[in-house]
């Protein structure tokens, strides 16, 4: 059995990813994994001292991570995913 090897992942350099959650748990660990791999981090959070503090803990570890934060209330607010589609649009 392939067992996964994180080192065996290729630059991600050129790529933007959206983490949701990406505050704690899963969506940290994949924000950092992402921005260890030079890959923009656009973290969708739905509390920005929270992401504030994710972001400055992974810095902690990859100094140069390009990170941005995006307010994204999934469950209470459909206007915060109207805005980050709309601040998406914007970017691309
Ligand atoms: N951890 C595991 O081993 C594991 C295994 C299998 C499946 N899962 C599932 O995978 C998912 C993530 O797990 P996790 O351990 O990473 O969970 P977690 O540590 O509880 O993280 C959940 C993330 O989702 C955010 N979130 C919750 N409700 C939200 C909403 N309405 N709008 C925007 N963001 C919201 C939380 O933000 P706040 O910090 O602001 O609350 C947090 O950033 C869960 O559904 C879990 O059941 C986890």
């Amino acid at each position: 059995m392939t067992m996964f090897n994180f080192n065996a992942i290729p630059s991600q350099k050129g790529r933007i990813a959206i983490v949701t959650g990406a505050n704690t748990g899963l969506g940290y660990e994949t924000a950092l994994g992402l921005a260890s791999k030079d890959c923009k981090v656009i973290m969708s959070c739905r509390n920005k001292d929270k992401a504030e503090k994710a972001m400055a803990d992974i810095r902690k570890e990859v100094p140069n991570a390009d990170l941005e934060f995006i307010k994204l209330d999934l469950q209470n607010s459909l206007k915060s995913v109207r805005g980050i589609r709309e601040s998406l649009q914007r970017k691309a």
